[in-house]
């Protein structure tokens, strides 16, 4: 029933739609996504807007890292009053995971449409109270009182680190938490190092599986600043 129920939303509507299920602790999360990125850079106003901004269309996908971190908060402690940032959020898979431990959520990305989709999931698996934020990590610094900063998969491009590790920064300074999940890329390694120069972490690595397929997962709790 999801992606009929989303092609009465004018925004979901425009794109090719896909379902997906993720099954966690708790009971399955239903996701409705765009068919995928490539998709919609077949198509041709979509194209054009991707172009203008030089950016492959990565919200529109499901990343297995996103998935593997979805599982680990669904089977982890309450997130009651628990004020939860999904940033980089993407279709929202790990903010409606947190949701669903009862966190309330803030979504943030800077592509609007990837917030459209965000909200949609997050109403469909339950969420409660959440509030979508667009938002430029290389700009703006989130608000204040968050408890827990979710990074699925966005550490992938080197010229974001600065942003990111600013935004981690902040949040471990007002005491919160920060959790970065990633399938060993490469080019994220250098925001874990300095991660790891900075910070005490803890690494809970393993793998994920998705699509069909077994992904490596890593993921890297980040607890406090090393004094
Ligand atoms: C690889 S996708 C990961 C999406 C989602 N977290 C997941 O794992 O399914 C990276 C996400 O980061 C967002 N993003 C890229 N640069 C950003 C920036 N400067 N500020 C906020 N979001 C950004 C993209 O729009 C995209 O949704």
């Amino acid at each position: 029933m999801t992606v009929p129920e989303a092609m009465r939303d004018q925004n979901l509507r425009r794109f090719p739609l896909r379902r997906h299920v993720i099954h966690g602790a708790g009971g399955p999360l239903s996701i409705v996504a765009p068919s995928s990125s490539e998709d919609l850079l077949r198509r041709g106003d979509l194209a054009e807007r991707c172009e203008r901004k030089a950016q492959p269309p990565y919200w529109a996908d499901i990343w297995p890292a996103s998935v593997g971190l979805a599982r680990f908060i669904m089977r982890g402690p309450s997130l009651v009053q628990q004020r939860v940032v999904d940033l980089g959020c993407g279709i929202g898979v790990a903010g409606a995971a947190a949701a669903r431990r009862g966190a309330t959520v803030i979504f943030a990305d800077r592509e609007p449409d990837a917030l459209h989709f965000a909200r949609f999931n997050a109403r469909k698996n339950g969420a409660r109270e959440h509030q979508e934020l667009r938002f430029d990590w290389d700009r703006e610094y989130l608000p204040a009182g968050i408890d827990l900063l979710l990074l699925a998969d966005v550490a992938y491009h080197p010229p974001s680190h600065p942003g990111l590790l600013r935004q981690v920064q902040a949040i471990i300074r007002s005491g919160g938490r920060v959790i970065s999940a990633d399938p060993f890329r490469k080019s994220t390694n250098d925001f874990i190092n300095k991660l790891e120069g900075e910070h005490a972490v803890e690494h809970i690595s393993g793998s994920v599986h998705f699509d069909a397929k077994r992904w490596p997962l890593r993921l890297v709790s980040v607890l406090a600043r090393k004094s």
